[in-house]
C-alpha cells in the first residue's frame, strides 16, 4: 500500500468527497487498526465528532506530555463525558523522562532546538510510536493553511517513517469552516481559544497571539517559523 502511484490515485479518488465519506471508507477498511490522534484542537474535536457519528466505538487517542494546559485536561474529561467514551491516553516512559529532566532540567526546551526536539521526542514521539504498534492507519487534524510547513501535505499520505497510512480529512478546510462545524454540532472545545490561543500545544511552549497574527505564531514562538513542528509530522 506504500506505492506513490497508489497514493496519488487515492488522493484523486477522494478529491471533492467529504471528510465523513473519507473517514467512513477507511474506518470500514481498517476497523480497530485505525485511530484519531487528537490534541483536542478544534480540528481534532471536529474529527472526533465525525468519527463517533460513524462508529461510537471509533478509536481516539491523545498524547499526554505531562505539560498540557489545565484547560486541555479539562477538555479531555468533558469530551469523554459528552460522547460517553474513554479516550486512550499515552504517557511518556517514566525512566526516559527522569533521565532527561535529571540531565537537562525541566524546561530544557528554551535552551536550544536540539533540547526542544529531545523533549518532544521523550514526551510525544516515543509514546506515539507505542500507539502506532496497534495501528495500520492514523487520522490527523492537519490543515494546509495552518503554516508554511504544511503547504504540501495531502489528504492521504504514506507515512514512510512510521510505515502506515496517514489520513488528513480536513486538509483543505479553512479555520472558519472548522469553527462553523464546531458551532453547528455543538462540539466541546478548548476555552483557551476564546482567550487568544488559536493553536494549543504544551503550556510552556504555547502563548496567546494578537488578532491578525499567524495562528501558529504562539507555538515555540522563540524559534523561526520553519522549525515550528514537534516532529510528529515531519519527513525525517
Ligand atoms: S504539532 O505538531 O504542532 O504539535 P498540531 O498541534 O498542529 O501539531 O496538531 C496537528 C495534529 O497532530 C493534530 O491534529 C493531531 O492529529 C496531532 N497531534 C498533535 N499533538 C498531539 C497530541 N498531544 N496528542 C495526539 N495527537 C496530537
Ligand atoms: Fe516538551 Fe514543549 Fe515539546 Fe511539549 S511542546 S514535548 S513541553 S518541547
Amino acid at each position: 500500500m506504500s506505492g506513490q502511484n497508489e497514493i496519488r490515485d487515492l488522493n484523486l479518488a477522494f478529491a471533492g468527497k467529504s471528510p465523513q465519506e473519507l473517514l467512513q471508507y477507511y474506518m470500514e477498511q481498517f476497523g480497530d487498526r485505525i485511530a484519531l490522534s487528537s490534541s483536542l484542537s478544534i480540528e481534532d474535536q471536529t474529527l472526533t465528532d465525525m468519527m463517533l457519528a460513524i462508529n461510537p466505538k471509533a478509536r481516539i487517542f491523545t498524547l499526554d506530555t505531562g505539560r498540557l494546559f489545565p484547560e486541555t485536561y479539562a477538555l479531555i474529561d468533558k469530551t469523554n463525558l459528552h460522547y460517553g467514551i474513554k479516550m486512550e491516553v499515552f504517557c511518556p516512559q517514566t525512566e526516559a523522562l527522569q533521565e532527561m529532566v535529571g540531565k537537562e532540567g525541566i524546561n530544557l526546551f528554551y535552551e536550544s532546538l536540539e533540547k526542544r526536539h529531545l523533549c518532544c521526542q521523550v514526551r510525544k514521539l516515543e509514546p506515539l510510536s507505542r500507539a502506532f504498534k496497534t495501528l495500520d492507519a492514523w487520522v490527523c487534524g492537519l490543515r494546509r493553511s495552518q503554516s508554511v510547513t504544511r503547504g504540501d501535505m495531502q489528504l492521504v499520505e504514506w507515512d514512510e517513517r512510521h510505515n502506515l497510512l496517514k489520513i488528513n480529512p480536513l486538509i483543505e478546510w479553512s479555520e472558519e469552516h472548522v469553527w462553523a462545524y464546531i458551532r453547528e454540532h455543538r462540539v466541546p472545545y478548548n476555552k483557551l481559544h476564546d482567550q487568544g490561543f488559536p493553536s494549543i500545544g504544551c503550556q510552556p511552549c504555547t502563548r496567546a497571539v494578537k488578532p491578525g497574527e499567524d495562528i501558529r505564531s504562539g507555538r515555540w514562538w522563540w524559534e523561526s517559523p520553519e522549525h515550528r513542528e514537534c516532529g510528529l509530522h515531519g519527513k525525517d
